[in-house]
């Protein structure tokens, strides 16, 4: 249902996002890439780094961009379940490797990778469990994840942003992309979702440590940061 979902709004997804997040969906994947960076250390020579559920390639564009201005040289893979969101970040993403399949059970080797990225896909997991327990296996140990999702929060903020999602979200949605449905899941499944600290509870049952979990304005995403290990 997911992957038909994405297929049928792929062409439109990028012109969507920039316009119902008035831009700030680059501002949060930035921030995300930028904060990731800062906890991982390379030991030098080239590290490789997987983004999950990567999309149309907006998360691995700015991957590229952060790494190449810390000089650290990287290979780069993309896994995600929908083929035309990855028919669109071939042509924007040429540099890196994009693999067709599900982010709970991933075509890669035990802990394969420095460094994964998930930015809006957990929620969309059909196995959230399996696919925290993949996630561990192909990171190597002391590996980074970093996640980025969206969740509800209490302050006013938070309730104005929930608001705006849940309300004008699927009009504006469905106006771009003529698929309002895809619009009003995005409500529904962030309605679903766990709140920051139970997920990354259920990170840390799968042998993760919590580096870091703080909102993004304005306060409907959030970012948590993840070390492989205790
Ligand atoms: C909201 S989009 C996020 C895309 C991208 N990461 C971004 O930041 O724009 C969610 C993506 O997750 C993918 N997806 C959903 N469930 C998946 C699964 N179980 N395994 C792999 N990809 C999945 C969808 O096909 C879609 O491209």
């Amino acid at each position: 249902m997911v992957r038909e979902l994405f297929n049928s709004i792929a062409e439109r997804y990028d012109l969507a996002n920039r316009l119902i997040s008035l831009n700030l969906d680059c501002c949060w994947r930035r921030r995300t890439c930028e904060e990731a960076l800062e906890a991982l250390s390379p030991a030098g020579g080239r590290i490789s780094v997987l983004d999950v559920a990567c999309g149309t390639g907006d998360m691995l564009r700015c991957l590229k961009k952060k790494l190449d201005e810390k000089g650290i040289c990287a290979e780069f893979y993309g896994l995600d379940c929908s083929e035309n969101m990855l028919e669109v970040a071939k042509k924007k993403v040429p540099f890196a490797r994009l693999v067709p399949g599900f982010a709970e059970e991933m075509p890669f080797d035990d802990e394969s990778f420095d460094f994964i990225t998930v930015a809006f896909g957990v929620r969309n997991f059909f196995d959230r469990r399996k696919a925290i327990g993949e996630l561990y296996r192909v990171l190597k140990p002391d590996g980074v994840l970093a996640v980025l999702e969206f969740s509800r929060n209490p302050s006013i903020l938070g309730k104005l942003a929930w608001f705006y999602t849940e309300r004008v979200v699927p009009l504006v949605g469905g106006l771009i992309t003529g698929n309002k449905k895809a619009y009003s899941y995005l409500a529904e499944s962030i309605g679903k979702f766990p709140y920051p600290e139970e997920l990354a509870k259920e990170f840390e049952s799968a042998g993760f440590s919590t580096l870091k979990l703080r909102w993004l304005f304005p306060r409907i995403a959030f970012l948590l940061l993840l070390r492989k290990g205790r």
